[in-house]
Parts: C-alpha cells; structure tokens; sequence
C-alpha cells in the first residue's frame, strides 16, 4: 500500500472494490492485524493495534473481529462443526456446540458439518469460514470476495446473513468484493488501484479520511508524506509473511 489515511466508522458497511493485485487482501490484513504497516498507525476501535505484540492482537481478533479469507484457512484436521467450534471454545463462550450448529444451519451446511475441508467443496468450504467468522459476534466483520465461489442463490443468501449483522447489529462489514451490484448495496465503496485509494464515495478521491474516528471503526494511516497523484506500479512488497 502507499500511504493511505482512511476512517471506517463504527457500524458502516463498506465495499472494496479494485483490479486483482490493487491491494483489497493487502489492506484487510491490516486492518486485521494480520500484516504490519512499514510505517503509520492503524487503530480498531480507538485502539493502536500497530503496537501490539501478537497475544494482544489475537485476543482483540478473538473479542471483536470475523475474517473470512479469500482463500478460507479452515483447519484441515478438523470437521466442518469443529471449525466453527474451537474458536467459540477457546474465547470460552457458553453454548458453543449449540450455536456452532445454529451458525451451520445458517450457511445451509447441517448435512455436512462432520466432513473435513478436503471433503468440501469451494463453496462449502467459504460457508464454513462465514459460519465461523460469524462465531465471536464480531463487531467488525473482515470479509475477502466472501461469495466469490458461491452459486447466485447461495451468494445472495451468505450476503443477506450479513447485510442482517450489519442493520441488526450494527456490525461495521468491510466487504471485498468483485460483484458490482453488492458494491453499489454498500455505505460506501472504496475503490484500490496499485496500493492506492483512487475513488472513495465518502469523500473525495484519492487519498482520504471520513468522519473523526473517535470512537469505534477503524482508522488506517499508513506511509509517510502524502502520496502523489501519479499511479506507480510494483510497490515494494511490505508483507511480514505472517498470512
Ligand atoms: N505475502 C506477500 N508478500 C509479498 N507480496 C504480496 C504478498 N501478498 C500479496 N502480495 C502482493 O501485493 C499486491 C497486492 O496483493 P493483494 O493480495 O492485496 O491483491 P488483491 O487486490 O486482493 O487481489 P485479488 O483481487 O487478486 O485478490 C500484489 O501485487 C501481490 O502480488
Ligand atoms: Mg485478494
């Protein structure tokens, strides 16, 4: 990412839109703390998680934030139910066994909850990721091209689940997504060209901030000085290899 100074306010649902390689994955993770910025601060929910050691970050992902990841990361030696599980038990919420059936049947995968990830098809495998994401009743919601292999009516229906989160619950959703329609069903729509944010319906284009950031949402400043207008290619990679 080149620098890039963005607010998210609590209970917002915004789309990310952008060309494969423009950064969308590059830019969840960061704000899930799964990558670390060369040089900036991000903070979730006023918290700086760029300051944090790896225990902390993985208990505030375990209180407050759902990933589903582009490419899934189930666990391969657990079932489909011990996927959506195990998280729930090690966060030691009551009922897990219940509501991981609950959150099975939400995604329409009862019949196959007892199957591993090599038994499951792309699109189950995605829908076991929600269930799971959905588990900790995350206040924010990371979701990376969630009905990306997902038929219409399934996609429509996973997307509805969480459209339901976001109104119901005010569950801040930051949407990756290549689906035009959905993006335009969004708050807002954030679109990333080579690391950059070139459109942001919130405010103007190009590098942008909305709102305060207070209290709740996320704020992302990454990079030094502003960037320029021009759009540079092949930014240096700046991952850490922890995705
Ligand atoms: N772990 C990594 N180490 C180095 N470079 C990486 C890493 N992950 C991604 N990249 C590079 O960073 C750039 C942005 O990747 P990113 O995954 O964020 O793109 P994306 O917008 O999510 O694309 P897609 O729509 O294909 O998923 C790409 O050029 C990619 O090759
Ligand atoms: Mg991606």
């Amino acid at each position: 990412m080149h620098s890039l100074d963005l607010t998210i306010p609590d209970g917002q649902f915004v789309s990310i839109v952008g060309p494969s390689g423009s950064g969308k994955s590059t830019l969840l993770g960061l704000i899930a703390g799964l990558d670390a910025p060369t040089a900036g601060e991000i903070r979730v929910d006023g918290e700086a998680i760029t300051s944090m050691d790896e225990d902390s970050l993985a208990g505030l992902r375990g209180r407050k934030i759902g990933i589903v990841f582009q490419s899934f990361h189930l666990i391969t030696s657990l079932t489909a139910y011990e996927n959506v599980l195990v998280p729930m038990e090690i966060a030691g919420l009551g009922d897990a066994p219940a509501r991981a059936r609950a959150l099975l049947e939400d995604v329409d995968l009862t019949a196959r909850a007892h199957h591993y990830p090599s038994q499951l098809s792309g699109g189950e495998q995605q829908r076991v990721s929600i269930a799971r994401a959905f588990s900790n009743n995350p206040s924010i919601l990371l979701a990376d091209e969630p009905t990306g292999n997902l038929d219409s009516r399934n996609g429509r229906h996973v997307f509805e689940l969480m459209l339901k989160l976001n109104r119901q619950r005010g569950t801040t959703l930051i949407l990756i997504t290549h689906d035009h329609e959905l993006a335009a069903l969004a708050d807002r729509r954030i679109a990333l060209r080579d690391g950059r944010v070139v459109s942001d319906s919130d405010g103007s284009s190009g590098d942008s901030s909305a709102g305060d950031g207070a209290t709740g949402g996320v704020d992302v400043e990454t990079g030094g000085a502003a960037g320029d207008e021009v759009l540079e290619t092949a930014a240096e990679p700046q991952h850490q290899g922890r995705r």
